[in-house]
């Protein structure tokens, strides 16, 4: 793993949207399709922006962009507010000029009985493209990345998990009570987000200071998922100063 450590979180989006701009221009110029991974929650927020702002303002494109997204509650309607289907229409597909065909989110709605299989067909149709270009990632504080609780493998695929009880927690004040918080999600899988050639994880704020410590500089343990990131060639964690705190 290779870290940066901006004195902003604005400043250090701003060049994350830049480095997939920019791969995204390299991509149309092959004529081939970009396909990213992306996360939803508070941390890629800003990235978001700026890619927006990029296709307004200076005309970037997502004509031949492909995206596949991380995860997405279980079970979830599309059009809950609280739905990764709705953050991503919101925050970025909607004010972009993506194709509708070629936005990926795991299914929320679909039936017990379909749920495995649908998460197969998910996993394929990510190899089908010849896999992730490029990984956006966020860190909750069990060390998850997408919702890779502790315990998942690192071959892992796309699955349904079991949400862990401090994730409910922390999502609990955005669906007005952990009552009202999912307990289970689908997620691409540790071994999905590993297949990826590039990876760009992202964590701002204090909170986060404890387990990126343990994900940088501690063992690799399933006990703190991301830590199998210390395995991945072309992996840079994005940090603010107090995300950054606690690293020796
Ligand atoms: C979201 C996801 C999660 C979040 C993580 C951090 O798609 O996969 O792993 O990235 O829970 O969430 P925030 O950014 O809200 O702190």
């Amino acid at each position: 793993i290779h870290n940066v450590i901006f004195d902003s979180s604005l400043e250090a989006s701003i060049l994350v949207a830049k480095e997939i701009a920019n791969l995204i221009h390299r991509k149309e110029e092959l004529n081939e399709p970009c396909v990213l991974g992306l996360a939803t929650g508070s941390s890629p927020i800003k990235v978001y922006e700026e890619l927006v702002r990029m296709h307004k303002e200076e005309g970037l494109s997502f004509k031949n962009v492909i995206t596949f997204n991380l995860d997405e509650y279980y079970p979830m309607d599309k059009d809950n507010i609280q739905s990764y289907h709705y953050f991503m229409h919101d925050h970025l597909f909607d004010h972009v000029d993506i194709s509708p065909e070629h936005i990926n989110i795991p299914d929320g709605t679909v039936s017990f009985e379909e749920l495995r299989q649908s998460c197969i067909d998910y996993e394929m149709k990510i190899k089908s493209y010849g896999g992730l270009d490029f990984q956006l990632l966020g860190i909750g504080r069990t060390g998850h990345i997408g919702f890779n609780e502790p315990g998942s493998h690192i071959n892992s695929g796309t699955r349904s998990i079991t949400l862990d009880h401090i994730t409910r927690i922390d999502a609990a004040p955005s669906f007005l009570g952990i009552d009202n918080v999912p307990r289970k999600a689908i997620t691409m899988g540790i071994g999905t987000v590993r297949s990826a050639k590039r990876i760009v994880l992202l964590a701002w704020g204090i909170s986060k200071a404890e387990i990126l410590k343990k994900t940088i500089e501690g063992d690799v343990t399933s006990q703190v998922p991301a830590t199998y990131l210390q395995e991945h060639n072309n992996t840079t964690f994005v940090l603010d100063s107090e995300a950054s705190s606690e690293l020796t």
